[in-house]
């Protein structure tokens, strides 16, 4: 095959990025992006300042500009994200207890109502643990509401759009041995064992030097799926692009029958959040960098 998303469905995967509504209107952008990925996720565009941006009222423009390319050009949608202590707008942030588990209920319905039917995957809570060895949640507005907030964000999203995967999203939980993994795969198998719906665990991958690829990914992977979930790479970057380690990471989840797809989190080394680390598969002027060819061959 000759490109990433066609090599993937070989395997009956898809090979995603992310995409930003700004830069729709670069036909450079654009003409990579539609040619190369089969899935798509907003960058920001679904996040929870940009979809609520006044409590009950919401907006959907840049999340429908990016949702509308990807579904005119034939890709699936990853939803991000409804539940997470980041980018929220200035009205939640001053929220607190059965207020803002009220309004994070009321984000949810909100949003996968618009959606409905139409997502194939959404990351219904972002990022809920601490950094570190605790294996701790990680502090936040949402955490101080009570530890069952997940699980509530789970149920009411199950009942909001029964269509769309469940995905609980995180990153620094690709090592195996790491106390912020296991601290997730404890809370996945608790929430199988009493029913709480959860249909797959994204993995983001943000390798960078202080938190490189392991080879126990592979691992990782494989032990969540035999939790009966499935799990994706969501956000893929890698400090450098060794062609080497974005290899190795489709190798693992090749590995791994219940490994949905990858995505990676943007097009070009200039589109990146990171654009120092020049972590991505495409160089600023379009061309493919030796990264791009190490997955392709690996696909
Ligand atoms: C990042 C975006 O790429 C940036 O444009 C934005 O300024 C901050 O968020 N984990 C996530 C993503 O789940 O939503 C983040 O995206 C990167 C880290």
């Amino acid at each position: 095959e000759s490109t990433l998303g066609a090599a993937a469905a070989q395997s009956g995967r898809y090979f995603g990025t992310a995409i930003a509504s700004g830069r729709l209107g670069d036909s450079a952008y654009t003409t990579i992006a539609n040619r190369e990925f089969n899935s798509v996720t907003a960058e920001n565009e679904m996040k929870i300042d940009a979809t609520e941006p006044q409590r009950g009222q919401f907006n959907f423009s840049a999340a429908d500009r990016v949702f509308n390319w990807a579904v005119q050009n034939g890709k699936q949608v990853r939803g991000h994200t409804l539940a997470w202590h980041s980018q929220q707008p200035g009205w939640m942030q001053s929220l607190s207890g059965s207020n803002l588990r009220q309004a994070m209920i009321g984000h949810i319905n909100g949003v996968m109502a618009h959606y409905k039917g139409r997502i194939a995957q959404w990351d219904v809570v972002n990022e809920a643990f601490a950094d570190g060895n605790s294996g701790a949640r990680r502090d936040s507005n949402l955490q101080r509401t009570g530890n069952d907030w997940i699980e509530v964000a789970f149920r009411t999203a199950r009942a909001a759009d029964p269509a769309a995967k469940l995905c609980y999203n995180d990153y620094n939980v690709e090592n195996w041995t790491w106390a912020k993994t296991q601290a997730m795969y404890a809370m996945v198998r608790d929430f199988k064992q009493r029913g709480v719906p959860i249909d797959c665990v994204g993995f983001q991958s943000h390798f960078n030097n202080d938190s490189p690829y392991n080879s126990n990914f592979r691992t990782t992977l494989q032990n969540f799926a035999a939790l009966g979930v499935d799990v994706a790479i969501t956000e893929l970057d890698i400090q450098g692009a060794s062609g080497t380690t974005y290899a190795n990471v489709v190798n693992d989840c090749l590995a791994v029958p219940r490994c949905l797809g990858i995505t990676v989190w943007g097009v070009r080394d200039s589109d990146s959040w990171r654009p120092e680390h020049s972590p991505l598969l495409f160089n600023r002027d379009g061309s493919k960098k030796p990264a791009y060819t190490s997955v392709l061959n690996a696909l």
